[in-house]
């Protein structure tokens, strides 16, 4: 191994999200196949017993970029010296739940594990806050953020990308592969906007291929915003392995510049961009340059109806940040 390895930090690295993470990350998924990787895995007490049978997992997979493993329940060991972290440990909604209705359980993990990351990782380290409401408890994160750089203090909306993709393919006939530039504004909630008018499939604008305005205003965006509650009911637990997926693709395409003429979905802090309060964490189309920064896209035409969409997701973000507003001093 010649490259210096890349250090991961995962939370709840042995619940569900977990499980389907770290053997992509430790087969070379995100960082490409000539980067070695330390995994540094935290866990609550309780659950070091079943976190080290995850580890001897990955010792048996034999991974050659697997420099490794570090099992701790001490936030700060599990953030040092960290380039990337995956903030996932935290509980998951049930059935008839709205994921702010977690914001007062899981909030508060995220002051405590903010200060740790501050106070142990790489400066610069990525931050992908997964644990829902994943938007709001970046914003509790991030505003520990004194030395490490709080631009990097992102939220994960690539599960939401990753699903209107698929559902307009299916709906145009067309290959997944080929759906490009439709990303999500918004929060990851039931208000998050999947914006079919300025995504392509190949070189042609999906309203020009997909014609049924009634089906993209109406059933694709709710399919979209509704599919987290539709995986619950259809699994009775959380989707898993598609989330995992997801902050994968959020770590890779954050460590390599984005293809030319592609957009991504990042949860990130707001500039004022397209009048999104400063501040809040609020997912927009990104491109990531070559020194792996992301840029929020300008310029997107936007629609009335759209800009109610967005407006009607900052507003909602708005309330869960006041919802938490001891959590943020
Ligand atoms: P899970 O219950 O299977 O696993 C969570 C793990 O986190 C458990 O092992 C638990 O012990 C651990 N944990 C809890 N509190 C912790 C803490 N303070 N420090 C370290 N570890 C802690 O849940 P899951 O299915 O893996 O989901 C995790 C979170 O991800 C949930 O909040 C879920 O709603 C969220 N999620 C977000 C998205 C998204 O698109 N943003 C998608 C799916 C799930
Ligand atoms: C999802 O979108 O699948 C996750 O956020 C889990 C949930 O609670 O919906």
């Amino acid at each position: 191994m010649s490259k210096a390895p890349i250090r991961v930090a995962v939370t709840g690295a042995a619940g569900q999200i977990g499980y389907s993470l770290l053997f992509p990350i430790a087969a070379g998924h995100v960082f490409g196949p000539e980067q070695p990787v330390i995994l540094q895995l935290l866990e609550l007490p309780v659950a070091l017993g079943a976190l080290d049978g995850v580890r001897m997992e990955l010792d048996d997979c034999a991974f050659p970029l697997l420099a490794d493993v570090i099992t701790t329940s001490e936030a700060e060991t599990a953030f040092g010296d960290a380039d990337l972290a995956l903030l996932v440990g935290s509980k998951p909604r049930g059935p008839g739940m709205l994921r702010a209705d977690l914001i007062r359980s899981n909030g508060p993990i995220f002051t405590g594990q903010g200060k740790a990351l501050d106070a142990a990782a790489s400066e610069n380290v990525k931050v992908v806050v997964v644990g829902n409401p994943c938007n709001t408890n970046c914003l509790i994160a991030r505003h520990q953020a004194k030395r490490t750089n709080a631009r990097n203090y992102t939220a994960m909306t690539r599960l939401d990308q990753n699903r209107a993709r698929n559902q307009i393919a299916k709906k145009a006939g067309l290959a997944v592969g080929d759906v490009n530039r439709l990303v999500v504004w918004g929060n990851h909630s039931q208000t998050m906007y999947p914006d079919f008018t300025n995504g392509f499939i190949g070189d042609r604008k999906v309203t020009d291929l997909i014609t049924d305005t009634e089906w993209l205003n109406g059933e694709f965006i709710d399919t979209v915003q509704q599919r987290g509650k539709a995986i619950i009911d259809a699994r009775g637990k959380s989707s898993a392995a598609s989330a995992a997926w997801a902050a994968l693709d959020h770590a890779r395409d954050w460590f390599r510049p984005t293809p030319a003429g592609e957009w991504v979905s990042m949860a990130v802090p707001s500039d004022g961009s397209y009048g999104v309060p400063e501040g809040l964490i609020f997912s927009f189309p990104c491109t990531v340059d070559a020194d792996g920064e992301y840029h929020i896209v300008q310029g997107v035409e936007l629609d009335a109806a759209s800009k109610a969409r967005i407006a009607a997701s900052a507003e909602e973000l708005v309330g869960e940040r006041d919802a938490v507003k001891d959590l943020l001093v």
